[in-house]
């Protein structure tokens, strides 16, 4: 009697733990949304309000028609956006959603009653410089703005992680090639990186290495120090990398490519005139203004991606549709205009 009551709790343990294994795995087999065993590209974009969600949906479709690797995006989104997201996903074909996976995290600063976090610079681009806390448990991010439109394959962005040296932990390029083109060289009264600062909008982040370092407790004494900042945290930013200049990698210019970099006669961005652009910045807002900067060859590409066709099969037809966009939007030789061609080149490059 005493014996078979112990067989049948030992037979009732079993199946316990049969009944968990099970449910383990098929709950592990959910998550894995990815069938593939291939390297999972991790890109961290902030998008608050309601005036930046169109232009986040471009980049990230942007980044999707672009890059062959899986991508999982973080999206710093309030809550009452986030329907907007899926419905939007929604309208996109299905076996190109499937290309990527997406979470939506609110977005959150520290607790301070001296420093507005939230209302520096643009809504929450401040965000950034804060995510190696949020994200606990990601080793590395792309953090790219959402003015920005990706042209290149993100797995050759990513695989620059590898050439970080033991103490690099932060990629970013810098605000301007030329040094009398860069806001810091001329108009900032606080310390930067180098001679002519970093732009924050496109970064490599290696949480991991950030989180050692203690960076964000380093950061909040700077931000208590210097309070007029002309360009938010992004100056902050370049502040911590003054004092640790060692933690930078300086990335390629046409991984950032801006205005800075065709409008001026002194501009230029070597790499992405032999090689194409990466990505495209869309800093002061010249996907959309008319105004100060016109730029109607930014808005062009924009435009491409906003009605973007998923059936587009071959260069000419990208060619087709870029000409009559260039017509529509008055692209003339004129400023970034004059490199017509390195725009167009690099959409056709990596497309197909
Ligand atoms: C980030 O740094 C950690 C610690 O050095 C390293 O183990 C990890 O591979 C790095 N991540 C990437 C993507 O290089
Ligand atoms: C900026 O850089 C240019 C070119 O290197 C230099 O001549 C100039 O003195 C610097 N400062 C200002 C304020 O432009």
């Amino acid at each position: 009697m005493h014996r078979n009551l112990f067989l049948s709790r030992k037979k009732y343990w079993i199946l316990v733990f049969c009944f968990l294994t099970i449910v383990y795995f098929s709950l592990f087999k959910k998550n894995q949304k990815f069938e593939t065993k291939a390297q999972v590209i991790h890109v961290a974009l902030a998008s608050c309000g309601s005036s930046r969600i169109d232009e986040t949906f471009n980049m990230i479709k942007s980044s999707v028609i672009n890059t062959k690797s899986p991508i999982h995006f973080y999206i710093f989104t309030e809550f009452e956006n986030q329907d907007l997201f899926k419905i939007e996903f929604k309208k996109w074909p299905r076996n190109f959603v499937k290309k990527f996976n997406f979470e939506f995290l609110e977005p959150e600063f520290p607790k301070s009653n001296d420093i507005d976090w939230k209302g520096m610079y643009a809504p929450c681009s401040a965000q950034r410089l804060f995510l190696p806390s949020i994200m606990k448990n990601v080793d590395s991010v792309l953090y790219i703005d959402s003015d920005s439109l990706v042209l290149k394959d993100l797995k050759l962005f990513w695989d620059q992680f590898k050439d970080f040296d033991e103490f690099q932990m932060i990629g970013a390029a810098w605000e301007a090639e030329q040094e009398s083109l860069s806001y810091y060289n001329s108009s900032i009264n606080v310390p930067f990186y180098g001679k002519k600062g970093i732009n924050a909008g496109i970064l490599m982040m290696n949480f991991t290495r950030m989180r050692e370092f203690e960076f964000i407790e380093k950061l909040i004494p700077y931000a208590k120090k210097y309070t007029n900042l002309r360009w938010g945290d992004q100056c902050l930013l370049n502040i911590v990398l003054h004092f640790n200049p060692k933690i930078v990698k300086l990335i390629d210019c046409s991984w950032n490519y801006r205005l800075e970099h065709c409008r001026f006669l002194v501009s230029e961005c070597r790499n992405a005139e032999n090689y194409g652009i990466g990505i495209l910045h869309g800093s002061r807002q010249v996907f959309k203004k008319t105004n100060f900067y016109d730029e109607p060859i930014f808005r062009s590409v924009y435009k491409f991606f906003n009605q973007y066709d998923f059936e587009l099969d071959s260069k000419s037809e990208i060619h087709q549709v870029m000409t009559k966009l260039f017509l529509e939007n008055k692209v003339t030789n004129e400023f970034c205009g004059l490199r017509k061609n390195l725009f167009l080149k690099s959409l056709q490059i990596n497309l197909l």
